[in-house]
């Protein structure tokens, strides 16, 4: 009988450790390590091969000439915003990790993507739903189809890889790793041991057979994937589904992707019969917001490494009291306070005598210095009230004697905003050095000075 070996996890990052600890050491988080069973024994044997010949396939060392592929092998899917941001196609052999809270749609979109793909044999394996439940939400999506797609409620690796076996599909979609066990781990489905062990199968089934894989992972509330970054690294692609629960949008976004460019975005509209694909972003963002109000400035900014534009509003006005009130949402307040007297030494704008509140749309908290250019842009702009065009983005930091300073990765808030369908984008002069400016549609200003700006826009 195999022996077993008690350590703890961190639940957060997937840190092993022989004993218990308050806080982890690679991830900083506090009581995380919960105690997993692990089988103790060298390497083991994957499932699926053993269930075939018995014995491993060792491979072999290749020399990196006579190595062969071909490009155009990738699986065009009928869903375009996928496709792109797959970065063209699912690659053959690939592992894709499509994370996101529960209820966003991920089960949906990937059932979506079994029906439509007509010429391929998907398995759907789902350890979630059953199968009336499977097939009641295939009624909805698409009642017509005419693919190959089979449905497996199971959860145990060692039954899916026989069912792959029989079946021998072209495309495994797993709902979700969260649900599955692997008879080689002792801990509970769900628990950071598993979720590894039960990637690891997929990935070797995956990268042996060719055959792509998806995998759904839920999110927890922090925003990272169960069991979570452990399994990040070993994916070759990690898809984020995101987007309000109760706004019909979805965003899917590439976080990694070993197979193309990592700022794709893709935009869903939820309706009651399934996902629609939204080709035209604009008409959700600009839709939204009354073109003519003063205060409004639209930032590109990062989260983390994730493009995304956001609205900043600001009211100045004049103020009631001796001492005028200075108050921010999601901004820094000290921030602000040095914009405020930017504006007031260098440009003589006499805010000391006017409140002004700051207000950063939809709860975000915002840290990144590339919106200090939108922030002062909103502030003026009520200010003066003039509204600014709805069509302009900005991304630029402010240094102290108003000059536009130059941001981290230009080239993907470029796109995004571009992507959205902006018409100009105001960066600073020292950030399009080696840039490709043809590459995008919508038109980049690059300045070097805030009064150019002024300039420009208020004439
Ligand atoms: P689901 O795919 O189950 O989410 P996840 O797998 O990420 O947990 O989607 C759940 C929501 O989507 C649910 O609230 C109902 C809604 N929905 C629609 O609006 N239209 C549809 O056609 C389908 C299938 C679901
Ligand atoms: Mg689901």
């Amino acid at each position: 009988m195999a022996k077993t070996r008690r350590t703890y996890f961190c639940q957060n990052c997937g840190f092993e450790s022989a004993k218990w600890l308050g806080k982890c050491p690679s991830c900083s988080q506090w009581n995380t390590f919960i105690e997993e069973v692990v089988e103790k024994g060298g390497t083991k044997v994957p499932d699926w091969r053993t269930e075939k010949s018995g014995t491993l396939r060792a491979s072999k060392a290749a020399a990196i000439h006579s190595i062969v592929y071909k490009e155009e092998l990738r699986i065009e899917t009928p869903d375009q915003e996928l496709n792109r941001v797959l970065g063209g196609g699912i690659v053959p052999g690939s592992l894709v990790l499509i994370g996101g809270e529960p209820g966003i749609g991920k089960s949906t979109l990937m059932l979506q993507l079994a029906l439509t793909l007509p010429k391929l044999k998907v398995l759907y394996v789902s350890g979630e739903e059953s199968e009336q439940q499977i097939k009641m939400r295939a009624e909805r999506i698409d009642q017509s189809s005419k693919a190959s797609c089979y449905i497996l409620t199971e959860t145990a690796t060692k039954n899916i890889f026989k069912q792959i076996e029989q079946i021998a599909p072209e495309l495994v979609i797993i709902d979700s790793i969260q649900t599955l066990h692997s008879a080689h781990i002792d801990s509970s489905p769900g628990s950071v041991s598993q979720v590894r062990e039960c990637t690891a199968e997929l990935l070797r089934y995956a990268k042996e057979s060719g055959t792509p894989v998806f995998i759904i992972g839920h999110i927890t509330k922090e925003g990272s994937i169960a069991g979570p970054k452990v399994l990040e690294h070993m994916v070759d692609t990690v898809l984020q589904f995101e987007g309000d629960r109760h706004h019909v949008y979805r965003i899917l976004r590439a976080v990694k992707n070993r197979f193309g460019s990592s700022s794709e975005l893709g935009i869903y509209e939820m309706q009651g019969a399934g996902l629609r694909e939204v080709s035209n972003p604009s008409e959700i963002l600009l839709s939204q917001r009354e073109s003519s109000l003063s205060g409004i400035a639209i930032a590109a900014m990062l989260e983390g490494v994730r493009p995304m534009l956001i609205e900043v509003q600001a009211l100045v006005s004049t103020s009631a009291y001796g001492t005028p009130q200075r108050s921010t949402t999601g901004f820094e307040a000290k921030r602000m306070n040095m914009l405020l007297a930017v504006l007031e030494k260098r440009f003589g704008f006499r805010l000391s005598i006017q409140d002004v509140f700051l207000n950063i749309a939809g709860g975000l908290r915002v840290e990144d210095p590339a919106i200090d250019l939108a922030v002062l842009m909103a502030i003026i702009s009520s200010q003066q009230d003039i509204p600014l065009p709805s069509t302009v983005v900005f991304a630029g930091e402010v240094g102290l004697s108003g000059e536009i300073r130059a941001i981290n990765r230009i080239e993907q808030r470029i796109a995004e905003a571009d992507k959205l369908g902006f018409e100009t984008i105001y960066v600073s002069k020292y950030n399009i050095k080696g840039l490709d400016l043809n590459r995008f549609k919508i038109k980049i200003v690059a300045l070097s000075k805030v009064e150019e700006l002024f300039q420009q826009l208020f004439g």
